[in-house]
């Protein structure tokens, strides 16, 4: 992704750390974060320095990796066993950060006993996850562009953009390409409570690219339909079940509802990542609760009645048959049959 000119990623390794762009901090401030410990990768994949179910997973991969250049010898295995439960335990529901986690356990414990190959093999496995998730998220946008018609209004939720991923995102990669071959489009961001993924992060990113869009409360997401301005929705996604049905940011199910009374196509696009060969349907996804206080205060300050309760589900789970298709890397699916093409 370009930042005020300048290629980045959002996830990274440098000197043997994990660097990470802080999305805590976009818009008002551009600033990166270096991780040291596997402590401090966790703990910024838990308060969302780094955020996005495929960069989550670099993360993770990286962090993971770090931590095997400093294992003891006498204890390898057991340690890397450590660091992957802390990892995972950071953030319950998006299902890249346990694949991409575990690739590169398995990976580096198959080099075993030759510790000194399977540090190596640990960073490489690492690599290899962040830049085939890049890659797989271009041609999301590859594929995707296809949907994309002149003059359409296309809503999106949440972040799914480069700085949810490694880089290019899976909605936005798609949004991206088509803007870049010359389609005309604009874009209504739903502003995404209680985090303000959509109004922080989806903005800067389609402001970064020159695409036209609009910034909506969820609440007005109905009304844009039911007055035709909206022609198609492209989401993300945070675990893909065999059946179809999906976890995707809080709200994610709402807007699919409204799109299919609406009958207006809503598609989602993932990496392979994103989806759980193990998990057969929706019931089954873990969903994150967070603190409510995200809820009820932003940034240090009140916004609600004081002493009332809130409850902040960071997640829902849309059932596969109220979308029309899943936008991977190998072409688009519908949602019974992708995760089936994907494996295969
Ligand atoms: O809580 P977040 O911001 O990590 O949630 C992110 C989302 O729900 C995204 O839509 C999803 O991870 C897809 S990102 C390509």
């Amino acid at each position: 992704m370009i930042i005020s000119g300048k290629q980045y990623k959002s996830v990274w390794m440098q000197d043997g750390k994990v660097c990470l762009v802080d999305q805590n901090k976009l818009p008002f401030e551009f600033d990166t974060v270096i991780c040291s410990t596997s402590e401090e990768v966790a703990k910024a994949i838990q308060n969302m320095t780094v955020r996005g179910a495929p960069a989550i997973g670099a993360a993770g991969a990286y962090g993971l990796a770090m931590s095997a250049q400093s294992a003891p010898e006498d204890d390898f295995g057991s340690h890397l066993r450590r660091v992957v439960d802390l990892l995972l335990a950071a953030r319950p529901t998006a299902v890249d950060l346990r694949n991409a986690v575990l690739q590169v356990y398995e990976h580096t414990l198959s080099f075993l006993p030759d510790i000194t190959q399977a540090r190596v093999e640990a960073i490489s496995a690492a690599e290899t996850f962040a830049s085939s998730s890049a890659e797989e998220c271009r041609l999301i946008g590859e594929h995707g562009q296809s949907l994309i018609e002149d003059w359409m209004g296309i809503l999106t939720h949440c972040n799914a953009g480069a700085l949810a991923t490694v880089d290019w995102g899976t909605a936005l990669s798609v949004l991206r390409i088509a803007w870049s071959t010359g389609r005309k489009f604009f874009v209504y961001v739903d502003e995404t409570r209680p985090r303000l993924q959509g109004s922080r992060l989806t903005a800067f990113e389609l402001q970064q690219e020159g695409i036209p869009h609009a910034i909506i409360t969820d609440s007005m997401a109905g009304w844009m339909m039911r007055q035709n301005k909206i022609n198609l929705v492209i989401t993300g996604a945070d675990r893909i079940c065999l059946n179809g049905d999906f976890a995707n940011k809080i709200g994610t199910y709402s807007l699919a509802v409204l799109a299919h009374a609406h009958a207006i196509p809503f598609y989602v696009a993932a990496p392979i990542s994103t989806f759980d060969f193990s998990c057969s349907k929706g019931e089954d996804i873990p969903i994150e609760d967070r603190n409510p206080e995200e809820v009820t205060r932003l940034w240090g300050k009140q916004l609600a009645n004081p002493g009332s309760a809130a409850l902040n589900p960071a997640f829902d789970v849309t059932p596969g048959e109220l979308i029309s298709g899943f936008i991977t890397s190998k072409g688009i699916f519908k949602p019974q049959e992708a995760a089936h093409r994907i494996r295969d």
